[in-house]
């Protein structure tokens, strides 16, 4: 994991066919959050996403979480901020406590988890979202484009992770509401197999 932290950032354009500024910056934009609240970015990874949520929303308290310590070590060198913090911890265990966060965002972590952990990690997310708190996500979903469908096959068969092919399958839309989060909504796409995701924790 240490040599794909340091060349994270470099890769991150290629596999979203150049959209990583674009996607990145349009979740920060999209997402709503009140002023002086604070926001947890999940599977953070070196921080491309906590880093433009904390720019965009100066006000806001961002927090990005992710399992692996060296991910958090290039985030925390490349991207902390006064607004903008990380720490290393597991989606499937996060160390808040219930209705902590007026937000939650995640961009291309849940294809790195098997189904039973997906859900594990998006109940642990509703259990931090305050009452009438957002989620926005994005990750890879059923392509819409043939590049789309040939890339994701591609990594499906390069890999051979189940985690993939629930995503390319699209069994995410039904567990985010399995877990409870309701109007939810995909505002987005990018890429040719990415989608993104809105959901809110009902009051
Ligand atoms: C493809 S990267 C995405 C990083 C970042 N969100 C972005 O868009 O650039 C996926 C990240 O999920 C992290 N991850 C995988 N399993 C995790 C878990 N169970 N809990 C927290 N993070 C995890 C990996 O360490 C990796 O940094």
């Amino acid at each position: 994991m240490v040599k794909a932290a340091s060349v994270y950032d470099l890769v991150q354009p290629l596999v979203t066919l150049g959209q990583e500024k674009r996607l990145n910056q349009w979740l920060a934009k999209y997402i709503k959050i009140p002023a002086r609240s604070s926001v947890l970015d999940v599977g953070c990874g070196t921080g491309l996403l906590t880093a433009a949520i904390a720019a965009s929303h100066p006000d806001v308290t961002v927090i990005g979480i992710d399992a692996s310590t060296t991910m958090i070590a290039v985030a925390d060198r490349k991207r902390r901020s006064q607004n903008c913090t990380y720490q290393t911890a597991l989606a499937e265990k996060l160390p808040f406590p219930a209705a902590t966060f007026a937000a939650v965002s995640s961009a291309l972590f849940f294809h790195h988890v098997h189904f039973e952990l997906k859900k594990r990690c998006l109940q642990e997310i509703y259990r931090v979202l305050k009452p009438g708190g957002r989620i926005i996500i994005a990750d890879m979903d059923v392509p819409y484009t043939k590049l789309g469908w040939a890339l994701s096959l591609g990594a499906w068969l390069l890999f051979r992770q189940p985690e993939i092919k629930e995503n390319i399958d699209g069994k995410l839309n039904g567990l985010i509401t399995e877990c409870g989060f309701e109007d939810v909504e995909k505002p987005a796409r990018f890429s040719g197999y990415i989608s993104v995701w809105s959901a809110v924790k009902g009051e």
